[in-house]
């Protein structure tokens, strides 16, 4: 046993909120605002894939090492150190209570992730990227967690992190607690209750974001007055209503709603100073062809959302797909997006390796 690696593989799908988290009510436990509720990507678009492997003959000197599309990366930073401390004491307490188990927790971690999209670019790469390292380590101490209970350390990560631990449509409950042991994710509906939703990304721009999620709702916390209104009144409000369209099975509601919503997060960053904008012309184009073709139809069939990054997610259900393709096409064609992540369907959960 002294030569060996263990190893660990995964692959974790981005989410894509929308009932959007932005600001922290405590910062180093990543503890939010207001409650969010994504939608949880296919795997075979948009996903990190994720090899976590540890062994004795590593060297100590060395420590945890991360590589991340090939290039070394600190996993010194905070936010890593969280995960890998909750990842550690957790196998320790599994080695204390079963003695003759390896005692993988002391030694280092190398881990290898890849994304299969632009990192940073506000395609949620963190919240793929963190999901995807602690259910690889998760995997390879052979945790016993439920993915609700990772989601608590993924969580520490990146926020939306813990949302991309389960699959289908997924709340990230804000939670109560000064020590935010009920900050985590919850299952609101299994992508098999509702099968034919669709995403679609339009991408605006592959390039880094200038603001960093991070700092920019520490800045909208800071200065903007629209914020509270929407952490206190609106978000509760669309988060219940959103529940309920998606247990309706009910697009219209889930459409209106998502965009609503996105409004009303890149409103914020509009109101906080200075000023944060990540919306481009393409984003506006693409939501003004979005409009266009649900008052065409004559009924909400495609809904926008936009993160942290100009980038257009467009949801709609399979049955729509020519109108919605059709229109969208559009914006190919006249060069506005770089490229379109086909219609992907959504993810059922996260399976170790
Ligand atoms: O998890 P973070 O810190 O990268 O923040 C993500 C924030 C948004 O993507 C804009 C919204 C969300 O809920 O995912």
């Amino acid at each position: 046993a002294e030569n060996k690696i263990y190893r660990a593989s995964t692959t974790a799908p981005v989410n894509i909120a929308v009932i959007k988290y932005w600001g922290k009510r405590d910062p180093h436990l990543n503890l939010p605002t207001n409650s969010s509720l994504s939608v949880t990507l296919s795997q075979s678009d948009l996903r990190t894939h994720t090899t976590a492997s540890c062994s004795p003959t590593y060297p100590p000197a060395e420590g945890d090492t991360l590589l991340l599309n090939s290039h070394p990366q600190s996993l010194s930073t905070p936010r890593s150190l969280a995960c890998l401390t909750s990842l550690r004491s957790l196998r320790r307490s599994l080695e204390s209570a079963n003695p003759s188990l390896p005692p993988l927790s002391s030694y280092p971690l190398h881990i290898i992730s890849t994304n299969n999209f632009p990192t940073a670019a506000g395609l949620a790469s963190s919240a793929a990227g963190f999901a995807a390292l602690v259910r690889a380590i998760a995997d390879l101490y052979t945790l016993p967690q439920s993915p609700e209970e990772l989601s608590l350390i993924a969580r520490q990560g990146s926020g939306s992190a813990c949302r991309s631990l389960l699959g289908g449509y997924v709340a990230w409950d804000a939670g109560h607690k000064g020590d935010g042991s009920d900050s985590r994710a919850r299952l609101v509906a299994p992508r098999s209750h509702w099968p034919e939703m669709r995403a679609m990304i339009l991408v605006a721009s592959a390039m880094k974001k200038d603001v960093s999620s991070t700092s920019g709702m520490q800045a909208t916390v800071a200065t903007s007055s629209l914020f509270r209104t929407r952490a206190e009144v609106v978000v509760p409000r669309e988060m219940a209503a959103m529940e309920k369209a998606i247990e309706g099975r009910d697009f219209e509601g889930f459409g209106k709603i998502a965009m609503r919503e996105s409004n009303s997060f890149h409103a914020c960053c509009l109101d906080t100073e200075p000023p944060i904008r990540y919306l481009n012309d393409v984003s506006w184009a693409a939501m003004q062809l979005v409009q266009g073709v649900n008052e065409k139809v004559g009924r909400v069939v495609a809904a926008y959302t936009f993160d942290a990054g100009p980038n257009c997610v467009v949801y709609f259900l399979e049955g729509d797909r020519r109108e919605v393709v059709g229109c969208l096409a559009g914006c190919l064609k006249e060069g506005l997006v770089e490229r379109v992540e086909g219609g992907v369907e959504l993810e059922d959960g996260l399976e170790g390796a």
